[in-house]
């Protein structure tokens, strides 16, 4: 159940923990997927740290090894465009027929046992990996799925929420709507607020040992009934905002739990010095399907609405198999 004072903190911090969003019954699938590219990957004598970085990107692989993947393809596809975007659908604009909620990118992230020294990331948002033009016009949230418990050990989170904005006269933060209607305000918040970070430390030393003195973060309080827009007490120029920096966050949740991520929310993650792999699923949604300024493509740029009728496709096809008698065991094909 997500509240609206939820959705309010995911744009007032950037990002939000959700623990135990997914039943294990679903981690269990896409930890099998995982086992099974990981496998794939070995077996073809891949470093998945050094040759991949620990991104395993489902668009290649998947069509490589898709005969080796035990899992019926209908159940993971059943999270990534149902289950998913029913919880993301709360922190992106309202769905239209033109901006659809789409899958954007999907991966899983997997560091291998005792990889400290070259499985961590540096800080960075999401968006940076983006066209220019894209991240300024298309609103997308990162879905970071623990698969694993994940803690400082095995190579977890930290985020740093956005630095909150004060209203210049009353000195009070300013409050945020529980949903951004439009695409447009939506991003120029995120991004206003977003260049309101201070330059990191290289060494994470300090801000992890900041985050783990830190008190939890809490909800905001109820919205008063003056304002209800981020637009309204804030100046203009959003280089004129005063902005508070806040403490970072150490994600140290049970597998299962889901972190959603602004694509303009700062974070970095630790290497695994355990003695197991550390495994993640991070699907990306966009509202609509995301073009460059030129009307390219970005990216895979599904609807989540159409699972249904692909759905429906797969099953008469496999139906008219049975039928006809045909062996229906490579009909596992993502892209159709
Ligand atoms: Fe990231």
């Amino acid at each position: 159940m997500i509240t609206e004072g939820m959705r309010r903190q995911f744009h007032r911090d950037g990002f939000l923990i959700i623990p135990n969003a997914l039943e294990m019954g679903d981690v269990e699938i896409l930890r099998r997927e995982a086992d099974c590219l990981i496998n794939y990957l070995i077996s073809e004598n891949i470093n998945i740290m050094t040759d991949y970085g620990g991104i395993i990107g489902i668009t290649i692989t998947i069509r490589e090894c898709a005969d080796q993947v035990p899992e019926a393809p209908d159940s993971v596809l059943h999270i990534l465009f149902e289950k998913v975007p029913a919880m993301v659908n709360n922190f992106l604009p309202e769905e239209s027929e033109d901006y659809p909620t789409c899958l954007f990118n999907e991966q899983y992230i997997v560091k291998t046992p005792d990889s400290a020294s070259i499985s961590s990331f540096a800080w960075h948002q999401d968006s940076q990996y983006m066209d220019t033009s894209a991240k300024e016009t298309f609103p997308v949230v990162s879905c970071w799925i623990a698969l694993d418990n994940v803690n400082l050990k095995n190579g977890t989170l930290l985020v740093e929420p956005f630095p909150r904005p004060k209203d210049a006269k009353s000195g009070g933060y300013v409050e945020l709507p529980a949903q951004f209607q439009e695409r447009e305000t939506y991003v120029q918040y995120h991004k206003s607020v977003a260049s309101h970070y201070e330059i990191p430390p290289a060494d994470k030393t300090a801000a992890i040992l900041m985050a783990q003195n830190r008190l939890p973060l809490q909800p905001p309080s109820p919205p008063s009934a003056a304002t209800n827009t981020a637009a309204g007490s804030l100046s203009k120029d959003p280089k004129e905002w005063v902005c508070e920096s806040q403490v970072p966050v150490l994600v140290e949740v049970p597998a299962g739990s889901i972190v959603f991520l602004s694509g303009w929310v700062r974070h970095c993650s630790m290497g695994n010095s355990s003695s197991k792999f550390r495994r993640a699923f991070m699907p990306q949604y966009s509202a609509g399907k995301v073009v460059t300024a030129t009307g390219g493509m970005v990216s895979l740029a599904v609807p989540c609405s159409e699972y249904d009728e692909r759905e429906r496709e797969r099953v008469d096809s496999r139906i008219r198999m049975q039928a006809e008698g045909l062996d229906f065991g490579d009909d596992v094909d993502m892209e159709d």
